[in-house]
């Protein structure tokens, strides 16, 4: 297949102009890929938040471009029909331009279409130099999860008014570098609503209000799989993590009771053979065995 979304055109999605809001949902295997598909997303995330919600860290700053890379090939498989941006992980942007360049194209070979990165300023140079490498840039401001040690934890941004002309200024910046889009994470709704009719490339929210040019949310969180975390923007649509529980008790269950599997789930042979075989009582003739020549 192959999607109609392209950098360019996302760039120019704004609600503003009587757009439709953007939906990005993350994925990190070919099935959830088909899913979301199905679902009918414009774009697939390969978050790093794969390192919380798949992995099993307690913070995305462990995931490395290689499992990055992996996961992006997983999802690409699936050909899915929506774009695909896949994260560069903490550490693979922050050294060099050369470095940050390479890890770029690293998930682009590996199926992406785009990259994003978190920061502000300071990833300027970093989005100018894979701009110019013609890949295309997604930002990601607010909230950065990446940057987790040095805010000291999970917290909403933006919240004064130096803070959010500071969050206005980098947004700017970022789209000025070259991003084609700015995800907005957890900041209060007005900022939100500021930084989306100040910019002429689109947000999408997470945790950033109603006025966004898009919204994104985890896979994991939406489908109630991930629970550890839950934050008051995530609304879950389902319980998967209980309904699947419930599902693999019922096979437990079954096994331990012997209801599992039925004549019905299981292979036969015709009675000739297993005749034959001795099967109904008649040993198996020695000279016929077919194992005795090996
Ligand atoms: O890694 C991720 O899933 C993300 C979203 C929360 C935007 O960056």
């Amino acid at each position: 297949m192959g999607s109609n979304w392209t950098a360019p055109k996302i760039a120019k999605h704004k609600v503003s102009d009587g757009e439709t809001p953007l939906v990005m949902l993350t994925a990190y295997d070919a099935p959830g890929a088909h899913m979301v598909v199905e679902a009918g997303t414009d774009i697939i995330l390969v978050g790093d938040s794969l390192a919380m919600v798949v992995l099993g860290y307690e913070d995305t700053l462990q995931v490395t471009i290689d499992d990055m890379a992996h996961h992006t090939a997983a999802v690409a498989r699936a050909e899915p029909d929506a774009f695909i941006v896949a994260d560069l992980p903490w550490m693979s942007y922050h050294v060099s331009t050369e470095e940050t360049v390479k890890n770029a194209a690293k998930l682009i070979r590996a199926g992406a279409k785009a990259v994003k990165l978190e920061g502000g300023q300071d990833r300027v140079r970093m989005v100018e130099a894979i701009a110019s490498a013609e890949i295309p840039v997604m930002g990601h401001l607010g909230l950065t999860p990446q940057s987790v040690l040095s805010l000291g934890g999970y917290k909403v941004q933006g919240r004064t008014t130096n803070a959010a002309v500071k969050l206005s200024y980098e947004a700017k910046a970022l789209a000025h570098a070259g991003c084609f889009a700015i995800v907005l994470e957890c900041v209060p709704s007005l900022v939100g609503k500021m930084i989306t009719d100040s910019l002429s490339i689109p947000t999408i929210g997470i945790g950033a209000g109603p006025d966004c040019d898009g919204q994104v949310l985890v896979f994991h969180d939406l489908l109630g799989i991930y629970q550890e975390l839950q934050p008051k923007y995530v609304r879950t649509y389902a319980n998967l993590k209980e309904s699947t529980i419930t599902a693999l008790s019922a096979f437990n269950n079954d096994v331990r009771d012997k209801n599992f599997p039925t004549e019905e789930e299981s292979y036969k042979i015709s009675a000739e053979e297993a005749e034959e075989l001795g099967l109904y009582g008649a040993p198996l003739p020695v000279s016929e065995d077919p194992l005795a020549s090996w």
